[in-house]
């Protein structure tokens, strides 16, 4: 189908291209000086002493579950509004994600207050998810894991160059924190994920296990720098490869613009939406800061059923919309870990959701439209 307005698009011009093409050019293709200043510059931007460039997110919640310690018997805390790499992440390690409901659908995010209601002495760790881009109490919730003795790790998939209100960057607060470059994100690689870290002892473990755990790279025989290698543990191969990271330099150099870019369609959708009764706007009191990476709304008095006839509607006339997210308790992958879980915030909210388009090249016209066809949507 040919949208009007995708719910999402990149934002890529030449220089993604010509970054690409030089990398070919070179002949050196993985893991190579690309991928390291990528990861410096990634640290950087987010004040964080190391960053490990992996092939993906999902991959990066694996290595910080890894180093965390988490394994069979224990239990981690982690939304259930979130994409399900979050969870599946805390299963690959043997641990048992415990599902905790959002605050409220007016701000749905999870804090302090649904993790306490989830505790057992069993859980050993926290998820903390800056869903669609907000910034969820990462202060509160890592003083509340120091008082507990658990690890947190935050899932800032959704927030890079995300400053809170405490003075740290998204991904800075815990453990480590994992951002994703899929092409829906605020920047992409096509495929990608970077981990962040003050540890050397976890970026030395990531940087092993995302090369199957060995103890010398490719390119250190390559420049005879070593003869061979040990392995050292069951690693895996997460690696990013220099095209990848190469085009994240230069989608790096535009994150900021597009972040400011990204906010001020927010806003305009705010004022748009502003006298549309049917509608109610997530995060509109108290807003945490935000890199907007999705842009929820939720319609008043609806179930999933006129939720889905208004999309239908808004699909049919070409603008693309979607819902963030099923809830992970709700999957057929998660029937047995998640049974009898009830999250009435969490599936209030979903039942009601829709998310607009949002990506910095929309144009207002766009915007308008997408406006427009979900207030004749709802009629
Ligand atoms: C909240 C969240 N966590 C994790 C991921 C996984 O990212 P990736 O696709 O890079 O593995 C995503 C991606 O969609 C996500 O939205």
């Amino acid at each position: 189908m040919e949208w009007r307005v995708p719910l999402s698009d990149v934002n890529f011009d030449g220089a993604e291209a010509r970054a690409a093409k030089a990398v070919i050019d070179s002949g050196w293709l993985s893991n190579g000086p690309c991928v390291a200043e990528f990861e410096r510059v990634w640290a950087e931007a987010h004040e964080s002493p190391r960053a490990v460039g992996v092939s993906n997110a999902t991959a990066a919640l694996h290595l910080a579950c890894i180093a965390a310690g988490f394994g069979p018997g224990d239990e981690v805390l982690c939304p259930a509004l979130t994409f399900v790499a979050t969870a599946n992440a805390i299963r690959y390690v043997g641990a048992k994600p415990v599902l905790v409901d959002i605050a409220s659908p007016a701000h749905p995010l999870a804090g302090v207050e649904q993790y306490e209601a989830a505790y057992t002495p069993r859980v050993k760790g926290v998820m903390l998810v800056h869903y669609a881009g907000y910034a969820a109490d990462a202060e509160a919730v890592r003083e509340w894991c120091e008082a507990k003795g658990l690890v947190l790790i935050e899932d800032a998939a959704h927030a890079p160059l995300l400053k809170l209100e405490a003075g740290l960057f998204a991904g800075a607060f815990g453990l480590a924190g994992c951002f994703s470059f899929f092409p829906n994100k605020n920047m992409t690689t096509g495929e990608g994920g970077m981990l962040i870290c003050r540890d050397p002892e976890v970026a030395e473990l990531a940087r092993s296990l995302r090369s199957h755990g060995m103890t010398t790279q490719t390119r250190q025989r390559h420049e005879a720098k070593a003869m061979s290698y040990d392995v050292e543990g069951l690693g895996f191969n997460y690696r990013m490869d220099e095209i990848r990271a190469a085009i994240g330099l230069e989608q790096l150099k535009k994150l900021p613009d597009a972040n400011r870019r990204r906010a001020e369609l927010a806003e305009r959708y705010r004022e748009l939406l502003r006298d549309c009764a049917e509608v109610e706007l997530p995060f509109l009191k108290d807003r945490p800061l935000s890199v907007n990476h999705v842009f929820p709304v939720l319609l008043r008095n609806a179930d999933g059923e006129r939720r889905d006839e208004t999309r239908n509607r808004m699909h049919q006339r070409g603008v693309q919309t979607s819902v963030h997210y099923p809830p992970i308790h709700w999957f057929s992958a998660y029937r047995e870990i998640a049974a009898g879980v009830r999250l009435p915030q969490t599936e209030d909210y979903v039942d009601r959701e829709i998310t607009l388009p949002l990506y910095p090249d929309m144009t207002a016209e766009q915007q308008i439209l997408v406006v427009e066809t979900l207030r004749e949507a709802l009629v």
